[in-house]
């Protein structure tokens, strides 16, 4: 699906629209009003030899137009992939909040698939705060965003809001369906969030995780086609999409949700932040505060990243390392003593990254006795990355060694 917005660039979306067809892809065109008053809807449906769709409420079905209060439905289900060009500041921030008013903001709601968004405008609503924070919270829900180009606009500025160009647009799309269903026929079991590991019946021992990065990671595997078993510590995220949660509140608890979920698993991701220390014997009553001192002895949680390791099968294997210092020797020797073919480690204690936040800076430590440094992104953009890269190791590894 192309949606074309209301924007001057609304007429580079007819090159798009013939490098998509020219690709081989069936191309539906939905316009917003606004992109109608920039060009004809004739040109679209001239070059995908489908009638254009225009908008949700208004009857003027002529030859090339389609319109319908349930359509949007329909067309959501039968198309792979949503790509808005332009993108304007109106359609991002209609998109990012949810409003559906015509068509095409319908449409995006009643979709599940990849969204890719070629955003183009004037360069002060490209930079204004609000259009920035509609993008972000567009990125961390996992679409991708073209950016626009620097360059002289029609506005008479020069600056970023250029649309980028049709072919490198049309690209992504490539891309992204691509990955549309690569993990098809796998199954990923991914742990996620803290544990909380009970002192007395109202006091538990816990940490900062959120489990934004083993949500995202889900999220990303149901949508490129794998079964998803999500066993999840206590945390305050909606369930992700197509994944089947599991909940649990202490390591004890996810060890055996891990081994009784193992079967058939192909993927096995550790993201969850378990605790390692707990109170073997929890006391029955709550704790008085009758000494002045209180000394708690604590023993170690079962690790259940080693205990996957010590029992490794054919499932890739892949933990994580949350470290405040020396980041690739920890995650090269976690790597090691804890027989993984990943580590995605990342340094945490910052603001800017780690546990509570919606970015993250990774580093992954492969089998393959590489380090790849990623630069800082979303929680959803390096869940993608991490998934392309596992893929990509175990094909590596399966090939015999003298040919790596
Ligand atoms: N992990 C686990 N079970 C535990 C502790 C950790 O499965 N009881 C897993 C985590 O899910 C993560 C990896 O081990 O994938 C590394 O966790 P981390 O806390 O960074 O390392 P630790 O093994 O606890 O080592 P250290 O505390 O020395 O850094």
């Amino acid at each position: 699906m192309l949606g074309v917005a209301g924007g001057i660039a609304a007429y580079k979306a007819a090159e798009l629209c013939r490098a998509l067809v020219q690709r081989g892809y069936t191309v539906q065109v939905v316009m917003t009003k606004a992109a109608t008053e920039f060009i004809q809807p004739l040109t679209f449906a001239a070059l995908t030899g489908r009638k254009v769709v225009t908008s949700l409420f208004s009857s003027g079905n002529s030859e090339e137009t389609l319109s319908s209060a349930v359509e949007h439905i329909a067309i959501a289900q039968e198309h792979d992939l949503l790509v808005v060009a332009p993108a304007t500041a109106d359609i991002l921030a209609k998109f990012a909040h949810g409003l559906a008013d015509d068509f095409l903001s319908t449409l995006y709601l009643a979709f599940t698939g990849p969204v890719v968004l070629a955003p183009a405008m004037n360069t002060n609503m490209w930079r204004h705060a609000a259009t920035q924070a509609n993008l972000e919270a567009l990125r961390a829900r996992g679409h991708k965003i073209v950016e626009p180009e620097d360059g002289f606009l029609a506005c008479g500025m020069i600056g970023p809001g250029r649309l980028a160009d049709p072919e490198s647009i049309a690209d992504v799309v490539a891309e992204q369906l691509e990955h549309r269903h690569d993990l098809a026929g796998e199954t990923v079991l991914i742990t996620a969030g803290p544990t909380q590991e009970p002192l007395d019946p109202v006091r538990f021992i816990s940490n900062r995780s959120s489990g934004k990065m083993g949500y995202a990671l889900a999220e990303a595997a149901a949508e490129r086609g794998a079964r998803v078993i999500l066993i999840s510590g206590p945390v305050h995220l909606p369930a992700p999409r197509g994944a089947t949660v599991v909940p649990v509140k202490t390591a004890g608890e996810m060890r055996d949700a891990v081994f009784g979920n193992l079967r058939g698993a192909t993927m096995v991701i550790k993201a969850a932040a378990v605790a390692d220390f707990h109170l073997s014997t929890v006391p029955q009553q709550k704790i008085k505060k009758t000494a002045a001192r209180l000394s708690l002895e604590l023993d170690p949680t079962p690790d259940i990243l080693a205990e996957l390791g010590r029992d490794k099968k054919d499932w890739l294997l892949i933990g994580f390392a949350a470290e405040t210092e020396n980041l690739e020797r920890e995650a090269r020797r976690k790597l090691q003593t804890k027989n993984c073919d990943m580590i995605v480690a990342n340094l945490v204690g910052g603001d800017e990254s780690g546990f509570e936040s919606d970015h993250n800076e990774i580093a992954l430590a492969l089998k393959t006795g590489e380090f790849l440094r990623f630069p800082r992104a979303s929680k959803r953009e390096l869940a993608d990355e991490i998934l392309t890269q596992a893929l990509h190791l175990r094909h590596v590894l399966a090939e015999p060694a003298h040919e790596r």
